[in-house]
């Protein structure tokens, strides 16, 4: 079954061709960092009017790449939801027209289920279940991937996700947006033990994450050396924080790992391509035995072919339930949400 599919959620439009929930037959990533780099983050009106611009162009290079017309495509997928509402908007609406004029299938996937479904594109053999930490610019949660469209939500940050934490860190030591690949690449070069940053835990709820009071930290931390005429070592800075955020991360992931008794763990989403974060978990899962699947470093950010491998999922889901029936899947009826639980 081959799937085109659309993603627009934040600031790459994206379109891709998957086979079977599994083979990437084309991939499209048209990023607008570069414009977005000028104000410090993404500007949603922007970023809207970007994808509007790109989308029936990438979507035809996403077809040729592959070497195939809409005739050769089964269904149509498409993130609508969760993301910057305009962005998402584009996408929807966009495949909506097409899948009404060529007459496909329509099918909506939730961009967090889709980056947990990169891992399906690169490993072959990972099937759920298995618990996946999804950390994302917008999102930190870990998930028990119960089946491929069955999750349960052990924890969630209260408050700031992992890869903001990284961007604002990032941005106030200077660095350009999108920071946490910057601060990434200077923490290998400072020493992790240089500064002792603060470790929150979140009473009563042992897999939650907060990471606002570590964010405010590093900023008093510049802030007060700027008043005081003192330089920071913004390598050693990295490289704490780097490793906090790691720590935090990390620890919870195998709290929650050791009291469900899961021994697959998998990474999602952009921070997923933090090579601390890679190498601690690699460590710790041969330390205790665990399989750790996580995604090239080429499907860790934002793209369509993740969710074109989630649509297969979807689809096969939406015409099992619905042996008897017809198969229910999205009409035009089928709206963009800036929030939607992963549960749905
Ligand atoms: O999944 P993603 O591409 O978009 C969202 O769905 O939010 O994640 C983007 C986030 C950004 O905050 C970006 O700085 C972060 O992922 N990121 C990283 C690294 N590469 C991307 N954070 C830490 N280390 C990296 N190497
Ligand atoms: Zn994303």
């Amino acid at each position: 079954m081959n799937i085109l599919a659309i993603e627009s959620s934040c600031d790459e439009t994206a379109a891709a061709v998957v086979a079977d929930g599994r083979r990437v037959l084309s991939s499209i990533i048209a990023s607008q960092v570069e414009e977005h780099k000028l104000y410090g983050g993404v500007v949603p009106e922007i970023a809207s009017r970007r994808h509007a611009e790109a989308i029936s162009g990438v979507t035809a290079q996403a077809l040729e790449q592959a070497g195939m017309t809409l005739a050769d495509i089964d269904a149509i997928g498409v993130t609508h939801a969760p993301g910057l509402i305009g962005a998402l908007l584009v996408g929807v609406n966009f495949a909506k027209g097409l899948a009404m004029s060529a007459g496909k299938p329509l099918i909506p996937t939730h961009h967090l289920r889709s980056h947990i479904a990169a891992n399906y594109l690169a490993h072959p053999e990972l099937k759920p279940p298995f618990l996946c930490l999804i950390v994302s610019g917008g999102h930190s949660h870990i998930v028990q991937v119960e089946d491929y469209t069955r999750f349960r939500v052990l924890g969630r940050t209260r408050d700031d996700a992992a890869g903001e934490c990284f961007d604002k860190a990032a941005r106030a030591m200077g660095m350009p947006y999108p920071g946490g690949i910057h601060l990434d690449k200077l923490a290998r070069t400072g020493d992790p033990h240089a500064y002792t940053l603060p470790h929150p835990h979140v009473d009563g709820s042992p897999y939650d994450f907060s990471f606002s009071g570590l964010k405010t930290a590093v900023l008093n931390l510049l802030h007060n050396a700027a008043q005081k005429g003192e330089t920071i070592d913004t390598a050693n800075l990295s490289a704490s924080f780097q490793y906090t955020v790691v720590d935090i991360l990390c620890g919870n992931l195998l709290r929650a790992a050791a009291d469900t008794g899961a021994t697959t763990l998998v990474l999602a989403g952009g921070v997923s391509a933090n090579s601390g974060l890679r190498e601690r978990m690699e460590r710790e899962c041969k330390a205790h035995g665990y399989s750790l699947y996580v995604p090239p470093l080429s499907l860790c950010g934002d793209n369509a072919a993740m969710v074109g491998s989630q649509a297969f999922y979807e689809y096969a889901a939406a015409c099992g339930q619905a042996a008897d029936k017809p198969v229910r899947l999205a009409g035009l009826e089928l709206n963009a949400c800036a929030t939607m639980p992963i549960e749905g």
